[in-house]
């Protein structure tokens, strides 16, 4: 029985795929056990994006080139986005919740309507039943009625839509710093304190 904070993270194949990689940065300094599954496009756009391969390069190694030893805090457990015998496809696995991040709309569309036909649409549906957070990193303009739709349903349903948009009062320099916000935002939601954004009203 693991000692850290669990969470699953699911990479889908919208854009900003630095979204995903600010946000297991910061789970994994934080101390969790990340378990880890990118969709077929959200490690194309990952690749495309930042030049990373999530699927076919150990993560961590990953992790560790791009930001040091700090990130060894935490773990990342790795799994195949269409293998639904894994840990993560039951409600017996005890984890705090679930990011999608960056969330495309045909990832929403599928949580939203059940399909449960990958395991990012399975651990989030689990994560539903379970009543356990599940958020949203959207990322989609403009948005039609149908996407609409399917954030008012998941809303209803408990998740956390968390649009990828960042806010400007904390004076971002960099993208990191722009990812952060949303990173933090995330962070919070798990009641994790952190610095990963200046909050308002803060000094400098
Ligand atoms: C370069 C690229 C960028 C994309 N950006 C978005 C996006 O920002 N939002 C979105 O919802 N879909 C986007 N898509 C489309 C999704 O990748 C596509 O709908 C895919 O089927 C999503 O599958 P997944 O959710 O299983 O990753 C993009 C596709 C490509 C190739």
């Amino acid at each position: 029985m693991s000692h850290k904070r669990r969470v699953i993270i699911g990479v889908t194949g919208a854009s900003g795929g630095i979204y995903a990689i600010r946000t297991i940065r910061a789970f994994l300094i934080h101390g969790f056990e990340v378990h880890l599954v990118v969709s077929d496009y959200g490690n194309f756009v990952l690749k495309d994006e930042c030049g990373i391969d999530l699927r076919n390069d150990e993560p961590m190694e990953i992790f560790r080139k791009m930001f040091g030893y700090d990130v060894e805090s935490g773990a990342i457990v790795r799994y195949n986005f269409r293998d639904l015998t894994a840990r993560i496809s039951s409600g017996s696995f005890e984890v705090e919740g679930m990011v999608i991040v960056p969330c495309s709309v045909k990832t929403l569309s599928g949580i939203a309507n059940g399909i449960s036909s990958n395991l990012i649409e399975r651990s989030a549906d689990v994560c539903l039943k379970e009543n356990r957070t599940l958020v949203l990193v959207l990322r989609e303009t403009p948005l039609n009625l149908i996407h609409i739709q399917n954030m008012l349903m998941l809303a209803h349903a408990g998740a956390k839509i968390l649009p990828a948009s960042p806010a400007f009062y904390q004076k971002p320099k960099t993208f990191e710093d722009l990812a952060d916000f949303i990173a933090g935002k995330v962070l919070s939601l798990f009641k994790v304190e952190h610095n990963l954004y200046k909050k308002w009203g803060e000094e400098e």
